[in-house]
């Protein structure tokens, strides 16, 4: 059993999870709806600019971030808050106190079920972290449901090889569509589920942020992603992707699965 993240912490990752900050952040802000008061437990929380970005939106909300990679803990002192903490330690066995465990208002995650080979662990982690009536909240990625138009076969292709990195590993390039049966098997109820939009098309404003991200993800694993390909189809799958970002009629559908689960009565 294990967690493989993809991407590293390399600077050029931290920064393209900077990009992906900028772009989701304030939607997925929207779609977490805090009263202003919650306790949240922000497990696998990398660099730690969406909990910061909470703390600075709802004053009287507390923020207790979960993060195994030293690097990123590193970076999360750039959005030190006095309400927020993050503490160094592993999804599977969430570091918490006796007289933490269920307490938190919201446990949340985004972007980690995909990168661990037991995401059902994870979430049954998060349900006992939480007080009852409490919410889990998860994030993560559909792969499959990627679509670019017009068409970029060798862009795509490149797309695919890349979700083969996550099969190698044993985890799940598809877990986004299984969110609510994971917080259903890991003892919540699933109350809610909808998207948060990651996409965009050529004219509007993110349009090169979204793409630049999109390519930073291929960019940053390139060497296990070049390992499901033929030689060339990488540079050609980026040189098309380059090419038709420049083109006036195309877009980029990515709609990220968001689900939400009740704990207790
Ligand atoms: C794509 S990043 C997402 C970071 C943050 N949740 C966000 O949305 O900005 C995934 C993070 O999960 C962390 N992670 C992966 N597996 C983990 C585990 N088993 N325990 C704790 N953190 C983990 C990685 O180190 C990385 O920082």
């Amino acid at each position: 059993m294990g967690s493989h993240y993809v991407h590293g912490s390399a600077p050029s990752e931290r920064a393209r999870l900077g990009l992906m900050n900028e772009i989701l952040n304030a939607p997925c802000r929207r779609e977490l709806a805090l009263a202003g008061h919650e306790r949240v437990l922000d497990v696998g929380c990398g660099p730690a600019r969406f909990a910061a970005e909470l703390c600075d939106a709802h004053p009287g909300v507390t923020v207790l971030g979960i993060e195994r990679d030293a690097a990123q803990r590193e970076s999360a002192r750039a959005c030190a808050r006095p309400a927020l903490e993050v503490r160094a330690g592993d999804a599977y066995e969430l570091p918490l106190r006796a007289e933490e465990w269920g307490t938190f208002d919201v446990a949340w995650a985004r972007f980690v079920l995909e990168h661990v080979d037991d995401p059902l662990r994870v979430v049954r982690q998060m349900v006992r972290a939480v007080r009852p009536g409490g919410r889990v909240v998860l994030c993560d990625d559909d792969h499959d449901l990627f679509r670019l138009d017009p068409p970029a076969p060798a862009a795509l292709r490149v797309w695919e090889a890349y979700q083969q990195t996550y099969r190698e590993h044993g985890n799940d390039p598809l877990v986004g569509r299984r969110l609510p049966r994971l917080l259903h098997e890991a003892g919540a109820r699933p109350a809610r589920a909808t998207w948060v939009f990651f996409g965009s098309c050529a004219g509007a404003p993110d349009w090169r942020l979204v793409n630049d991200n999109w390519r930073g993800i291929l960019e940053g694993a390139r060497g296990q992603v070049e390992r499901h390909l033929q030689p060339g189809e990488f540079e050609r799958g980026l040189d098309e992707h380059a090419r038709w970002v420049e083109r006036p009629d195309a877009s980029h559908w990515l709609p990220l699965a968001w689900a939400e689960g009740r704990v207790g009565a």
